[in-house]
């Protein structure tokens, strides 16, 4: 079974093809085989104004979304007329890039008569953990056995979009237990670089500037001494402001400087992450945490998660899956059909960019 993967939530244009490897045609396997995982970045056109425009995104996606899948089936040595499916990512996100890709699935899928699984965005970042212990590196196939993730679970969501937690009795059944209240940690990272000169996305920037430098600015620590589990990254990221706006009237922001402050700021917002998702894991006992999205791909934060939860199995993607792909749209796309979901098709298809997980 071939399944597409296409993610258009944002500003990466996302294309993938993955391989179900099952011996008898109709069932079940845990296989999987990425036959192509091809992505268009937008970072070039976004970075002059520091952040996503939307109706840019849109352009660039109608102008990369044909020739990215013209690439991933070439990757993939395979026809069109060999698809099976086409799992969409259909929210949340914005609304002018998700329409971009629902056209040219509409079109796709007129094209090839092939029914179209509508996929959360959000799940799509929490199911990909499944193929994050590929023993052997060579090969592209994964056993999706071998992550035998045990739930009850801590799902933690961490993106340019989205800071969420979730309490999971498996991947179909949780409840949202706590989200930001403003910025998302992502976002957050993003603006910090911005403040820095650093292009956008400021997160890896931030993260590469930080390993030079110390954490020697004491900046505060939203929302930590609420007993929800909500975050809150705007009155961080003002702080900042205020902060690098004294440093500079006293001197020039030099290199050193802004390695400690890139430093500073990293470890600001981390701390506020994970102390509210360790009140997560006093409160609710889970025996694993989940954690998704583009934010950890950072190395600091998953070092930082690993030694502090030392009880927990804890969960990433691979670092290259980390950030918006199709290969964990095509994945999500797999685990909704083997759940029956209701398929879609040209005519019924729709785009939610509200759409909560
Ligand atoms: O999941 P994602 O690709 O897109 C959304 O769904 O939002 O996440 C993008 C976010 C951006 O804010 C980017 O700065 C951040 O992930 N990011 C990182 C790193 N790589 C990407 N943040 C910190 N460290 C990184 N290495
Ligand atoms: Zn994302």
């Amino acid at each position: 079974m071939l399944i597409l993967g296409i993610e258009t939530t944002c500003d990466e244009t996302g294309i993938s093809i993955i391989k179900v490897i099952s011996k008898k045609l109709g069932v079940w396997s845990d296989k999987i085989e990425i036959l192509a995982n091809e992505i268009a970045t937008q970072y070039k056109i976004h970075s002059k104004y520091g952040g996503v425009v939307p109706i840019l995104a849109a352009r660039e996606h109608k102008k990369n979304l044909p020739i990215v899948y013209k690439d991933a089936l070439r990757k993939a040595k395979i026809n069109p007329e060999q698809i099976d499916y086409i799992a969409f990512a259909v929210g949340p996100g914005l609304a002018p890039a998700l329409l971009a890709g629902k056209e040219f699935v509409i079109e796709l899928s007129r094209k090839l008569d092939k029914p179209i699984i509508p996929v959360n965005h959000l799940f799509g970042h929490l199911i990909v953990s499944k193929l994050s212990s590929n023993k052997n590196l060579k090969s592209k196939i994964y056993n999706l056995k071998s992550v035998d993730i045990e739930f009850p679970a801590i799902g933690l969501i961490v993106s340019g979009g989205h800071t969420i937690l979730l309490q999971m009795n498996n991947f179909f059944e949780y409840k949202k237990i706590g989200e930001t209240v403003d910025d998302a940690i992502g976002e957050c990272l993003d603006k910090a670089g911005r403040i820095l000169g650093l292009e956008y996305p400021g997160g890896p920037k931030i993260e590469k500037l930080a390993k030079e430098g110390n954490p020697v600015f004491t900046l505060p620590k939203p929302m930590a001494f609420q007993k929800n589990l909500n975050f809150s990254f705007a009155g961080l990221k003002t702080a900042f402001v205020e902060l690098v706006d004294e440093i500079k009237l006293l001197k020039k922001l030099d290199d050193l400087i802004k390695a400690d402050l890139a430093a500073s700021f990293q470890k600001a917002a981390f701390d506020s992450l994970l102390f509210k998702v360790k009140r997560a894991v006093e409160l609710y006992k889970p025996k694993s945490l989940i954690v998704g999205g583009g934010v950890i791909a950072n190395q600091t934060l998953r070092s930082l998660i690993v030694s502090m939860f030392k009880g927990l199995s804890v969960y990433f993607p691979d670092k290259n899956l980390a950030t918006d792909n199709g290969v964990q749209i095509a994945l999500a796309g797999y685990f909704l059909l083997q759940k029956s979901i209701q398929l879609e098709n040209y005519n019924s298809v729709d785009i939610n960019a509200n759409r909560s997980i």
